[in-house]
This record gives C-alpha cells, sequence and structure tokens, in this order.
C-alpha cells in the first residue's frame, strides 16, 4: 500500500510554454513536489500530442523542448519522476482496457471533443475521440488523487473519475477519483481580451522565453479603455490586465489600481511597464536556468532515462491488476 497520496500531471508537445500553462499548470506541480506529503509524477505528454495535426520531425525536439521547460521552472528530478508518456507503453494498453467501459456516446458529447473537431474538421480520428481516456490512464496508472491543470481540463477530469468509478464496479478495482488542484492561475485570459490565453492563438500570449521587450510589446497590444469609469470591466483587455497585476504584483498593487481606475484614472503605459517588469522579474531565473540546461543535453537525458524506469515500475503494477480484475491473467 503506498504510504503517500500521488499525483500526475503532463502538458502536450505542441510548442513552447506560455503563462498560462506555467500559472495553471506548472505551478500548481511545483507546490505539491514541495510538499512532502505527496509523490508527483510529471510527464510529457507525447501520444496526445499525436491527437491533433503535428510534424513528425520535430516531435523529438518539442518533447525535450517540455522537459526542459519543466526543470528550469523548478521540477527537480530528486523529488519528481519526470518522465515521457510514450516511454512508459502501459499508458497505451490502459487507455484501451479503459475504453471498453466508455460509450462513443459519453466521448461525443464532450465540449473539448467538440472543440478540436470544429478546430480540425480533418482530423476527428479515433485517436481525438479516446483523449480523455488516455489522459484517465495517465492518472489511474499512478493511483493519482490530485492533478495540478488549468480549468480547461476539468471536463477530462470528470471523465477519469467516470472510468475510475466504472473500473472500481465491475472489477473490483481501487482506483481513486482524481480532482483538480487549483491554483490562484487556473484560467489566464487571452491578451487579446476574449478568450483563454492559449498557444495556438496568435498574439493570446506571453511565452516564458520571452525578454523584457517582447513582453512590453506583447502587452502594448493589449486593448485598453479611456483608464476610468464606475466599474472596472470585468471583461476585455482591462481585466485581462488586472488578472495579471493580482497574480504578478500582487492584491495590494491590484486594489491601487482599481482606486486609480474609480478616480484619477490609470496611465496604461505607465501600468503596462510596472507589469511588463514584474512578470519578467520571475521569468528571467527561469530563463538563465533553462540556458545553462540546455548546453548539458546528457543531463537531461540522464533524468528522463531514470524517470521513465521508475514510472514503468509503478504503471506495470497497476496495469496488472487490472489485468487480473479483467480476466486477462
Ligand atoms: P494550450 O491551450 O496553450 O495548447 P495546453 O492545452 O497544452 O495549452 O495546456 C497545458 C496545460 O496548461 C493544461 O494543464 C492547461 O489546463 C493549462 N493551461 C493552458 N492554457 C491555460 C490558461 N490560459 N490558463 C490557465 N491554464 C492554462
Ligand atoms: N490534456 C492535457 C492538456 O491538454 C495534457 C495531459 C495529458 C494531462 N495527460 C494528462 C494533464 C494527465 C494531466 C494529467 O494540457
Amino acid at each position: 500500500m503506498q504510504d503517500k497520496k500521488r499525483v500526475l500531471s503532463g502538458i502536450r508537445a505542441t510548442g513552447r510554454l506560455h503563462l498560462g500553462n506555467y500559472l495553471g499548470a506548472v505551478k500548481g506541480m511545483l507546490e505539491l513536489q514541495n510538499n512532502s506529503s505527496y509523490e508527483t509524477f510529471y510527464m510529457v505528454a507525447d501520444l496526445h500530442t499525436l491527437t491533433t495535426p503535428y510534424n513528425p520531425e520535430t516531435l523529438k525536439k518539442n518533447v525535450n523542448e517540455v522537459v526542459l521547460d519543466y526543470l528550469a521552472c523548478g521540477l527537480d528530478p530528486e523529488k519528481s519522476t519526470i518522465f515521457i508518456q510514450s516511454a512508459v507503453p502501459a499508458h497505451s494498453e490502459l487507455a484501451f482496457l479503459f475504453s471498453t467501459v466508455m460509450t462513443v456516446a459519453r466521448m461525443q458529447h464532450l465540449p473539448t471533443f467538440k472543440d478540436k473537431a470544429t478546430q480540425y474538421p480533418e482530423n476527428v480520428t479515433m485517436a481525438l475521440l479516446n483523449y480523455p481516456v488516455l489522459m484517465a490512464a495517465d492518472i489511474l496508472l499512478y493511483k493519482a488523487d490530485s492533478v495540478p491543470v488549468g480549468i480547461d481540463q476539468e471536463p477530462h477530469l470528470e471523465i477519469s473519475r467516470e472510468v475510475a468509478r466504472k473500473m472500481n464496479e465491475k472489477y473490483g478495482l481501487n482506483f481513486p477519483e482524481p480532482v483538480r488542484f487549483e491554483t490562484s492561475g487556473a484560467y489566464i485570459p487571452s491578451l487579446l481580451g476574449e478568450g483563454k490565453m492559449s498557444k495556438s492563438i496568435k498574439g493570446s500570449f506571453i511565452n516564458l522565453t520571452d525578454d523584457l521587450a517582447t513582453i512590453k510589446e506583447r502587452l502594448a497590444r493589449v486593448p485598453t479603455d479611456s483608464g476610468k469609469g464606475e466599474n472596472v470591466p470585468e471583461k476585455g483587455g482591462v481585466a485581462v490586465l488586472f488578472t495579471l497585476i493580482e497574480l504578478f504584483l500582487g492584491k495590494e498593487k491590484s486594489k491601487d489600481y482599481e482606486k486609480k481606475y474609480l478616480g484619477e484614472g490609470i496611465r496604461y503605459s505607465d501600468l503596462k511597464d510596472s507589469l511588463a517588469e514584474a512578470i519578467f522579474a520571475e521569468l528571467a531565473p527561469i530563463q538563465e536556468k533553462r540556458t545553462k540546461l540546455a548546453q548539458d543535453p546528457k543531463l537531461v537525458e540522464e533524468i528522463i532515462k531514470k524517470g521513465n524506469i521508475q514510472a514503468n515500475k509503478v504503471a506495470q503494477e497497476t496495469l496488472l491488476q487490472v489485468k487480473k480484475g479483467m480476466g486477462i491473467v
């Protein structure tokens, strides 16, 4: 019997990480890693990357980039098992076994599936439909109860809980029902003022690797208003700026700006400058660490190798339990 609570999370290898990924997912991963009551497993979800159009020639490089981002942000191989999803074959095997308890109708109705089907009408594949089932396998292989991800992943976690319940009822297993680990940045809005910050929406994001000048440029494009009014807007560019101010400069500063908005008015050029500097102050040490790590590919390779071995060990145990429960072995 495991004595610590387990955590699992992952990010697809679809490009460089942005502030939304950092605040919504990675910060939660760090918090749980640094809490000794948890045993943490963090992977690069390269199999999930295959469910939307991708380039096979750059996939491996992108996987490596996510590992570098993880390590630069502070994921620590001494505390967390850092691994690559496809290097643990049990993920695919368990996903197939889990797919036997989920209906096509249930999967087709998920909002995340519908969104991706609209975005890539030529790519509505079995793999896309099965995406949340593979994610359930990722989480439940490690019997994780806690999953640090952004709020957009909630429908997927609901599926993981359903799979856990069904497998437990049907086959007498003991899967936990995993819940999302909430961070204060669970939903970072797009810099365009509408929707969420996302790497697939141009102009919506700030990357973790952006320098100060780039951050300033990106913030300069956030749409604003006259700088004063009777209520601070809850939507649009101004609301985005307030969200980021609260996260990077703190509640007090956000309250000060709120007072200004209701009173003498805000000069957005000053506000955007302070915000850019605060964001860069948090990103600069991450960038320094990343540059150093990128010069030591052997070290990164060793970390992944060790992580893959550890993950395989835990995953094999769970897979065997499921196979026994289902009468395969
Ligand atoms: P993207 O939408 O940019 O492709 P992913 O889907 O790869 O991002 O998400 C990776 C992780 O980052 C997930 O845990 C997701 O919930 C989180 N995340 C992505 N965008 C945001 C955001 N705007 N706010 C908070 N968390 C986010
Ligand atoms: N679906 C997640 C995303 O788009 C990535 C992911 C795959 C994941 N498997 C996971 C996240 C398991 C948490 C746990 O970001």
